[in-house]
Protein backbone atom coordinates (compact mmCIF):
# COMPACT_ATOMS: atom_id res chain seq x y z
CA UNK A 1 0.00 0.00 0.00
CA UNK A 2 1.28 3.53 -0.89
CA UNK A 3 1.19 6.18 1.76
CA UNK A 4 -0.82 9.84 0.49
CA UNK A 5 -0.30 12.94 2.47
CA UNK A 6 -3.29 15.53 1.30
CA UNK A 7 -0.50 17.43 -0.92
CA UNK A 8 -0.28 14.57 -3.18
CA UNK A 9 -3.72 15.80 -4.41
CA UNK A 10 -4.71 18.42 -6.72
CA UNK A 11 -8.18 19.79 -7.36
CA UNK A 12 -7.30 18.66 -11.02
CA UNK A 13 -6.76 15.38 -12.73
CA UNK A 14 -4.58 15.85 -15.70
CA UNK A 15 -3.96 13.03 -18.38
CA UNK A 16 -1.77 10.52 -17.30
CA UNK A 17 0.57 11.20 -20.61
CA UNK A 18 0.76 14.59 -20.01
CA UNK A 19 1.56 14.79 -16.30
CA UNK A 20 3.99 12.23 -15.54
CA UNK A 21 7.19 15.00 -15.37
CA UNK A 22 5.58 17.45 -14.46
CA UNK A 23 5.69 19.76 -10.75
CA UNK A 24 2.91 20.52 -8.94
CA UNK A 25 2.94 24.19 -9.52
CA UNK A 26 0.28 25.39 -6.90
CA UNK A 27 2.40 23.55 -3.86
CA UNK A 28 6.28 24.77 -4.49
CA UNK A 29 7.40 23.19 -1.11
CA UNK A 30 5.75 19.85 -1.67
CA UNK A 31 7.20 17.76 -4.04
CA UNK A 32 4.44 16.76 -6.65
CA UNK A 33 4.02 13.16 -6.59
CA UNK A 34 5.53 11.40 -9.54
CA UNK A 35 3.29 10.13 -12.19
CA UNK A 36 -0.51 10.37 -12.33
CA UNK A 37 -2.30 12.61 -9.94
CA UNK A 38 -5.20 11.50 -7.99
CA UNK A 39 -8.55 13.25 -6.78
CA UNK A 40 -10.73 12.90 -4.01
CA UNK A 41 -14.08 11.06 -4.64
CA UNK A 42 -17.08 10.55 -3.07
CA UNK A 43 -18.53 7.48 -2.77
CA UNK A 44 -21.13 5.51 -1.61
CA UNK A 45 -21.68 2.28 -0.48
CA UNK A 46 -23.71 -0.80 1.14
CA UNK A 47 -22.61 -2.92 4.68
CA UNK A 48 -23.07 -6.54 3.06
CA UNK A 49 -25.23 -7.41 6.28
CA UNK A 50 -27.42 -9.24 4.22
CA UNK A 51 -24.91 -10.38 0.88
CA UNK A 52 -25.73 -13.85 0.24
CA UNK A 53 -26.14 -16.17 -3.35
CA UNK A 54 -29.43 -16.70 -3.27
CA UNK A 55 -30.42 -16.79 -6.81
CA UNK A 56 -28.37 -17.20 -9.94
CA UNK A 57 -28.57 -14.39 -12.85
CA UNK A 58 -24.90 -13.84 -13.97
CA UNK A 59 -22.57 -17.16 -14.59
CA UNK A 60 -20.60 -16.75 -11.29
CA UNK A 61 -23.63 -17.22 -9.20
CA UNK A 62 -23.72 -20.66 -7.65
CA UNK A 63 -26.95 -20.47 -4.92
CA UNK A 64 -25.95 -23.10 -2.34
CA UNK A 65 -22.56 -22.64 -2.79
CA UNK A 66 -21.85 -20.97 1.14
CA UNK A 67 -20.72 -17.51 1.69
CA UNK A 68 -18.67 -16.92 4.17
CA UNK A 69 -20.60 -13.77 6.23
CA UNK A 70 -18.11 -12.87 8.51
CA UNK A 71 -14.93 -12.92 5.81
CA UNK A 72 -17.69 -11.07 3.26
CA UNK A 73 -18.20 -8.10 5.88
CA UNK A 74 -14.15 -8.18 7.20
CA UNK A 75 -12.99 -7.90 2.80
CA UNK A 76 -15.74 -4.92 2.05
CA UNK A 77 -14.28 -3.20 5.83
CA UNK A 78 -11.19 -3.23 4.20
CA UNK A 79 -12.11 -1.57 1.14
CA UNK A 80 -14.18 1.10 2.63
CA UNK A 81 -11.00 1.21 5.08
CA UNK A 82 -8.56 1.54 2.05
CA UNK A 83 -10.66 3.92 0.08
CA UNK A 84 -10.60 6.67 3.76
CA UNK A 85 -6.46 5.78 3.42
CA UNK A 86 -5.98 7.43 0.17
CA UNK A 87 -8.90 10.02 1.49
CA UNK A 88 -11.47 9.67 -0.11
CA UNK A 89 -15.41 10.10 1.62
CA UNK A 90 -16.99 7.32 2.24
CA UNK A 91 -20.89 7.33 3.07
CA UNK A 92 -22.93 4.72 3.55
CA UNK A 93 -26.69 3.23 2.39
CA UNK A 94 -28.61 1.40 5.16
CA UNK A 95 -28.83 -2.50 4.04
CA UNK A 96 -32.27 -4.10 3.32
CA UNK A 97 -33.26 -7.40 4.87
CA UNK A 98 -33.85 -10.21 1.57
CA UNK A 99 -31.68 -8.42 -1.01
CA UNK A 100 -28.53 -10.29 -0.84
CA UNK A 101 -26.90 -8.09 -4.16
CA UNK A 102 -27.57 -4.23 -2.63
CA UNK A 103 -24.11 -4.47 -1.46
CA UNK A 104 -23.59 -3.73 -5.81
CA UNK A 105 -23.74 -0.47 -4.47
CA UNK A 106 -22.95 0.78 -8.50
CA UNK A 107 -25.48 -0.83 -9.71
CA UNK A 108 -28.57 1.37 -8.38
CA UNK A 109 -27.38 4.87 -10.36
CA UNK A 110 -25.28 6.10 -12.25
CA UNK A 111 -24.40 9.91 -10.63
CA UNK A 112 -22.84 12.72 -13.52
CA UNK A 113 -22.94 16.72 -12.74
CA UNK A 114 -24.93 15.99 -9.34
CA UNK A 115 -27.88 14.32 -10.86
CA UNK A 116 -28.78 11.20 -10.71
CA UNK A 117 -30.28 8.66 -13.26
CA UNK A 118 -31.56 5.66 -10.39
CA UNK A 119 -31.93 1.95 -11.96
CA UNK A 120 -34.47 -0.28 -13.13
CA UNK A 121 -32.71 -3.50 -12.50
CA UNK A 122 -33.19 -6.91 -15.34
CA UNK A 123 -33.92 -9.07 -12.25
CA UNK A 124 -36.51 -9.18 -10.52
CA UNK A 125 -35.24 -10.24 -7.64
CA UNK A 126 -32.93 -7.07 -7.66
CA UNK A 127 -36.03 -4.33 -8.91
CA UNK A 128 -36.60 -3.32 -4.99
CA UNK A 129 -33.45 -2.08 -4.42
CA UNK A 130 -33.86 1.25 -6.35
CA UNK A 131 -36.10 2.51 -3.91
CA UNK A 132 -33.87 2.62 -0.80
CA UNK A 133 -30.49 4.10 -3.06
CA UNK A 134 -33.41 6.78 -4.80
CA UNK A 135 -34.22 7.37 -1.38
CA UNK A 136 -30.97 8.01 0.05
CA UNK A 137 -29.97 10.08 -2.91
CA UNK A 138 -33.14 12.09 -2.76
CA UNK A 139 -32.61 12.32 1.08
CA UNK A 140 -28.87 13.70 -0.03
CA UNK A 141 -30.58 16.47 -1.48
CA UNK A 142 -30.52 15.08 -5.37
CA UNK A 143 -32.56 14.93 -8.52
CA UNK A 144 -33.37 11.85 -9.30
CA UNK A 145 -34.63 10.36 -12.80
CA UNK A 146 -36.20 6.90 -12.26
CA UNK A 147 -35.70 5.56 -15.99
CA UNK A 148 -37.99 3.76 -17.99
CA UNK A 149 -35.94 1.26 -19.31
CA UNK A 150 -33.75 -1.19 -18.27
CA UNK A 151 -31.01 0.38 -16.93
CA UNK A 152 -28.27 -0.56 -14.11
CA UNK A 153 -26.35 2.48 -13.31
CA UNK A 154 -22.72 2.07 -13.59
CA UNK A 155 -22.42 -1.64 -13.87
CA UNK A 156 -22.87 -0.47 -17.66
CA UNK A 157 -22.54 3.22 -17.68
CA UNK A 158 -19.31 4.60 -16.94
CA UNK A 159 -18.94 8.81 -17.42
CA UNK A 160 -15.42 9.62 -18.94
CA UNK A 161 -14.30 12.38 -20.63
CA UNK A 162 -16.80 14.29 -22.76
CA UNK A 163 -18.97 10.74 -23.12
CA UNK A 164 -20.38 8.17 -21.51
CA UNK A 165 -19.79 4.75 -22.33
CA UNK A 166 -22.61 2.45 -21.99
CA UNK A 167 -22.67 -1.45 -22.19
CA UNK A 168 -25.16 -3.51 -23.43
CA UNK A 169 -26.34 -7.32 -24.11
CA UNK A 170 -27.22 -8.79 -20.80
CA UNK A 171 -28.48 -5.83 -18.58
CA UNK A 172 -28.90 -2.39 -19.60
CA UNK A 173 -30.84 -1.89 -23.14
CA UNK A 174 -29.85 0.48 -25.56
CA UNK A 175 -33.72 2.36 -24.91
CA UNK A 176 -31.71 3.09 -21.43
CA UNK A 177 -28.81 4.26 -23.13
CA UNK A 178 -30.92 6.53 -25.40
CA UNK A 179 -32.89 7.61 -22.09
CA UNK A 180 -29.35 8.40 -20.38
CA UNK A 181 -28.36 10.77 -22.94
CA UNK A 182 -31.33 12.80 -23.16
CA UNK A 183 -30.91 12.76 -19.37
CA UNK A 184 -27.52 14.14 -19.09
CA UNK A 185 -27.41 15.61 -22.91
CA UNK A 186 -23.44 13.59 -23.10
CA UNK A 187 -22.65 11.56 -26.14
CA UNK A 188 -23.96 8.26 -24.86
CA UNK A 189 -21.21 5.58 -26.39
CA UNK A 190 -22.97 2.06 -26.88
CA UNK A 191 -20.90 -1.21 -26.82
CA UNK A 192 -21.93 -5.01 -26.92
CA UNK A 193 -20.73 -7.60 -24.49
CA UNK A 194 -21.07 -10.59 -25.80
CA UNK A 195 -19.17 -12.84 -22.66
CA UNK A 196 -22.23 -13.86 -20.14
CA UNK A 197 -19.00 -13.88 -17.38
CA UNK A 198 -18.85 -10.17 -18.27
CA UNK A 199 -22.41 -8.84 -17.98
CA UNK A 200 -21.89 -5.72 -16.85
CA UNK A 201 -19.48 -3.39 -18.64
CA UNK A 202 -17.63 -2.53 -15.45
CA UNK A 203 -16.52 -6.46 -15.37
CA UNK A 204 -14.61 -5.68 -18.88
CA UNK A 205 -13.90 -1.96 -18.32
CA UNK A 206 -12.89 0.75 -15.74
CA UNK A 207 -11.60 4.24 -16.32
CA UNK A 208 -7.88 4.76 -14.97
CA UNK A 209 -8.39 8.50 -15.62
CA UNK A 210 -11.75 10.37 -15.86
CA UNK A 211 -10.40 13.25 -18.17
CA UNK A 212 -11.76 15.72 -15.36
CA UNK A 213 -9.10 18.14 -16.46
CA UNK A 214 -9.82 17.78 -20.10
CA UNK A 215 -8.35 15.53 -22.55
CA UNK A 216 -10.55 12.33 -22.76
CA UNK A 217 -9.34 10.36 -20.28
CA UNK A 218 -8.16 6.66 -20.30
CA UNK A 219 -9.17 3.30 -19.79
CA UNK A 220 -8.18 -0.07 -19.27
CA UNK A 221 -9.97 -3.02 -20.92
CA UNK A 222 -10.32 -6.61 -22.22
CA UNK A 223 -11.09 -6.89 -25.47
CA UNK A 224 -12.97 -10.20 -25.97
CA UNK A 225 -16.11 -9.10 -23.79
CA UNK A 226 -16.96 -6.95 -26.54
CA UNK A 227 -18.30 -7.55 -30.08
CA UNK A 228 -15.77 -6.71 -32.86
CA UNK A 229 -17.65 -3.25 -33.98
CA UNK A 230 -17.30 -2.73 -30.22
CA UNK A 231 -13.63 -3.64 -30.00
CA UNK A 232 -12.90 -0.98 -32.80
CA UNK A 233 -14.91 2.05 -31.44
CA UNK A 234 -13.12 1.16 -28.04
CA UNK A 235 -9.40 1.49 -29.75
CA UNK A 236 -10.31 4.17 -32.27
CA UNK A 237 -11.52 6.46 -28.87
CA UNK A 238 -8.71 5.23 -26.65
CA UNK A 239 -5.55 3.90 -28.81
CA UNK A 240 -3.38 4.61 -25.29
CA UNK A 241 -5.88 2.44 -23.15
CA UNK A 242 -4.20 -0.02 -20.99
CA UNK A 243 -5.40 -3.95 -22.33
CA UNK A 244 -6.03 -6.83 -19.76
CA UNK A 245 -6.17 -10.59 -20.73
CA UNK A 246 -8.64 -12.78 -19.77
CA UNK A 247 -6.76 -14.06 -16.83
CA UNK A 248 -6.98 -10.88 -15.25
CA UNK A 249 -10.58 -10.21 -16.24
CA UNK A 250 -11.33 -13.58 -14.75
CA UNK A 251 -9.81 -12.05 -11.52
CA UNK A 252 -11.80 -9.35 -11.81
CA UNK A 253 -9.24 -7.34 -12.23
CA UNK A 254 -11.21 -4.71 -14.35
CA UNK A 255 -13.83 -4.16 -11.90
CA UNK A 256 -11.15 -1.54 -10.15
CA UNK A 257 -11.58 1.43 -9.18
CA UNK A 258 -8.66 4.58 -10.48
CA UNK A 259 -8.72 8.10 -8.62
CA UNK A 260 -6.84 8.72 -11.19
CA UNK A 261 -3.45 7.60 -9.56
CA UNK A 262 -4.42 4.54 -6.75
CA UNK A 263 -5.90 1.75 -8.42
CA UNK A 264 -7.98 -0.56 -5.93
CA UNK A 265 -7.95 -3.88 -7.50
CA UNK A 266 -8.07 -7.25 -7.34
CA UNK A 267 -4.72 -9.05 -5.89
CA UNK A 268 -4.91 -11.70 -8.04
CA UNK A 269 -5.10 -9.13 -11.50
CA UNK A 270 -1.08 -9.53 -11.33
CA UNK A 271 -0.58 -8.95 -14.86
CA UNK A 272 -2.78 -6.28 -15.24
CA UNK A 273 -1.48 -4.65 -11.74
CA UNK A 274 2.31 -5.18 -13.08
CA UNK A 275 1.36 -3.21 -16.53
CA UNK A 276 -0.90 -0.31 -14.70
CA UNK A 277 2.47 0.14 -11.89
CA UNK A 278 5.21 0.28 -15.41
CA UNK A 279 3.04 3.67 -16.35
CA UNK A 280 2.95 4.60 -13.06
CA UNK A 281 -0.24 4.37 -11.21
CA UNK A 282 -0.26 2.31 -7.60
CA UNK A 283 -2.10 -0.79 -7.54
CA UNK A 284 -3.50 -0.95 -4.17
CA UNK A 285 -5.03 -4.60 -3.97
CA UNK A 286 -7.86 -5.38 -1.87
CA UNK A 287 -8.99 -8.71 -1.82
CA UNK A 288 -13.46 -9.03 -2.35
CA UNK A 289 -13.59 -12.91 -3.39
CA UNK A 290 -16.19 -13.67 -1.37
CA UNK A 291 -18.14 -10.98 -3.49
CA UNK A 292 -16.66 -12.88 -6.57
CA UNK A 293 -19.15 -15.59 -5.76
CA UNK A 294 -21.77 -13.29 -6.59
CA UNK A 295 -20.21 -11.67 -10.18
CA UNK A 296 -19.33 -8.62 -8.03
CA UNK A 297 -16.30 -7.19 -7.17
CA UNK A 298 -14.75 -4.09 -5.96
CA UNK A 299 -16.54 -1.33 -8.50
CA UNK A 300 -19.28 -2.96 -8.11
CA UNK A 301 -19.32 -2.34 -4.31
CA UNK A 302 -18.74 1.19 -5.03
CA UNK A 303 -21.23 4.25 -6.35
CA UNK A 304 -19.00 7.47 -7.33
CA UNK A 305 -21.40 10.60 -6.65
CA UNK A 306 -19.56 13.10 -9.42
CA UNK A 307 -20.69 16.39 -8.48
CA UNK A 308 -18.50 18.62 -10.73
CA UNK A 309 -20.82 20.30 -13.52
CA UNK A 310 -18.13 20.79 -16.05
N1 LIG B 1 -25.18 -10.62 -8.41
C1 LIG B 1 -25.15 -9.30 -8.98
C2 LIG B 1 -25.82 -9.30 -10.34
O1 LIG B 1 -25.63 -10.23 -11.08
C3 LIG B 1 -23.76 -8.79 -9.06
C4 LIG B 1 -23.68 -7.38 -9.53
C5 LIG B 1 -22.28 -6.91 -9.69
N2 LIG B 1 -22.21 -5.53 -9.96
C6 LIG B 1 -21.55 -4.94 -10.96
N3 LIG B 1 -21.49 -3.65 -10.99
N4 LIG B 1 -21.00 -5.64 -11.91
O2 LIG B 1 -26.55 -8.41 -10.68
Amino acid sequence: MSAVTASSYRGVNPQSRSVRKRRNPSVPDSPAPRGPVPRRRRFLVCEPTYFDVKYAINPWMRPGEPVHTGRARAQWQQLVSAYRAHGHTVETVAPVPGLPDMVFAANAAVVVGGRVFGSLFHAPERRPESVPYETWFKGAGFDVHHPEAVCEGEGDLVPVGRWILAGTGFRTTREAHHEVQEYFGRPVIGLTLVDPYFYHLDTALFVLDDGQAGGEGNIAYYPGAFSPGSREVLARLYPDAVLATREDAMAFGLNSVSDGRHVFIAPEATGLAGRLAALGYVPVPVDLSEFHKAGGGIKCCTQEIRENRS
